[in-house]
């Protein structure tokens, strides 16, 4: 994607609005702005904004509307999935300290909730991956303990695009009757994705990593199936982390950011549109990058899965070349892409990922995500193999 002459290889880090999900929200805030709480037939327009959004999340992942807390984003949503998990358990079984168990790659939203949540009593296990950054069903069921409350594995790495076992982790998680949250926030309109039969608890979701709006997501929360039509059993599994008004069951009080959420709405079924020809473009692309940087491009490796990968993910190690300094001379050229984490952009820390999945100090520092997106093309990728081509031998160390 070209603006002005730049080119955008950063579709993790965050996406631009589609510009048929801005022309929606527009209206939203201009035309259909009331509170959907209000009674007078301009609330009941804006109610139903909210209502075709909730069902619309809840049928792209095979939930129901019940189903659906919205949020402002992952962050929000996997802190409401730990914490209001554990403090829900705390409650049902005093005296008794909560187990949590996480894998040693979660994004901070989890990593850093559990830290919190360990100062606060918690036992917290912390599952080491393999060299692809993956989890084992079977790690998972090994930490098990009678006290373990949550189980919470990524779906898919921000960093390396690794897509985990889901199925067969919900599944252990299940046959030991704990519940299972997955951050899928960069999975979520790249794998299509079945609450059900995937045995999935919980689930975070964030728009803006699918060209929908920033401060924006929800946490699907499955629903006890003896509930009553339209009553969602959240409560029942989870504890708030706000109170006040009755939105969104209670669960997330505040007054619904409609916009935001018709946004995101739109965005997914944008997605749905082209989701198996978009995915599988996203994929030649990926490879094309990825085959000619480990062929053409000497002392090269690919970090994470080359098979259970997200179709938008490349990650690779420049041996001997620091990361951080390619990143300022690619930018100067006027392609944007990152290194480590984008969060953490001008934190030069080897990444805790990359490190996780047994890179040296050096080799984190020396690796580079180059992430592509709906409007990345073939022209795009050439130009930055072309750069790569060139840069990278003169700059070895
Ligand atoms: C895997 C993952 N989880 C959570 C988040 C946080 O989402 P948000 O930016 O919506 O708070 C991100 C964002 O980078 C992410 O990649």
């Amino acid at each position: 994607m070209k603006i002005g002459n730049k080119i955008y290889f950063d579709y993790n880090a965050t996406t631009p609005v589609h510009p048929e999900v801005a022309k929606l929200m527009n209206k939203y805030y201009l035309q259909t702005f009331a509170n959907a709480g209000s009674a007078h037939s301009f609330g009941m327009d804006a109610f139903e904004g909210l209502d075709w959004a909730r069902s619309t999340c809840a049928q792209s992942l095979n939930g129901k509307k019940e189903e659906i807390l919205f949020t402002s984003g992952g962050s929000e949503s996997d802190n409401l999935a730990l914490q209001g998990v554990i403090s829900r358990y705390r409650t049902i079984h005093p005296g008794k300290t909560p187990h949590l168990i996480i894998d040693t790659i979660e994004h901070p939203a989890v990593f850093e909730t559990a830290k919190y949540l360990e100062s606060r009593g918690v036992s917290v296990t912390r599952l080491s991956v393999d060299a692809e950054g993956s989890v084992t069903p079977e790690q998972v069921e090994e930490a098990i303990t009678p006290d373990t409350a949550l189980i919470s594995i990524m779906y898919a790495n921000n960093e390396i695009g690794t897509i985990n076992p889901i199925a067969e982790i919900g599944k252990i998680a299940h046959k030991h009757g704990i519940l299972f949250h997955t951050d899928a926030v960069q999975a979520y309109t790249k794998i299509q994705i079945d609450t059900k039969s995937e045995n999935i608890d919980l689930l975070s979701v964030s728009a803006h990593k699918f060209y929908g709006p920033k401060g924006v997501g929800f946490l699907y929360v499955k629903n006890d199936p003896d509930a009553q039509k339209n009553e969602s059993t959240a409560s029942h599994l989870l504890d708030p982390l706000m109170y006040g008004g009755s939105q969104e069951y209670s669960m997330r009080p505040a007054t619904e950011n409609i916009p935001g959420v018709v946004g995101m709405a739109k965005a997914i079924e944008l997605s749905g549109n082209d989701f198996e020809e978009e995915n599988a473009r996203l994929r030649g692309l990926r490879d094309d990058l990825i085959d000619h940087i480990l062929q053409e491009i000497p002392d090269t490796r690919l970090n994470g899965s080359r098979t259970h990968r997200l179709p938008h993910n490349v990650n690779i190690c420049f041996q001997d070349v620091f990361a951080y300094d390619l990143m300022i001379k690619l930018d100067n050229a006027g392609i944007m892409c990152s290194v480590g984490a984008a969060c953490h952009a001008g934190d030069t820390t080897p990444s805790r990922v990359l490190l996780g999945i047994g890179l040296s100090s050096e080799q984190a520092e020396s690796s580079m995500r180059f992430s592509i997106g709906r409007w990345t093309t073939q022209e795009d990728v050439d130009t930055l193999l072309q750069l790569l081509d060139q840069y990278v031998p003169s700059m070895r160390r």
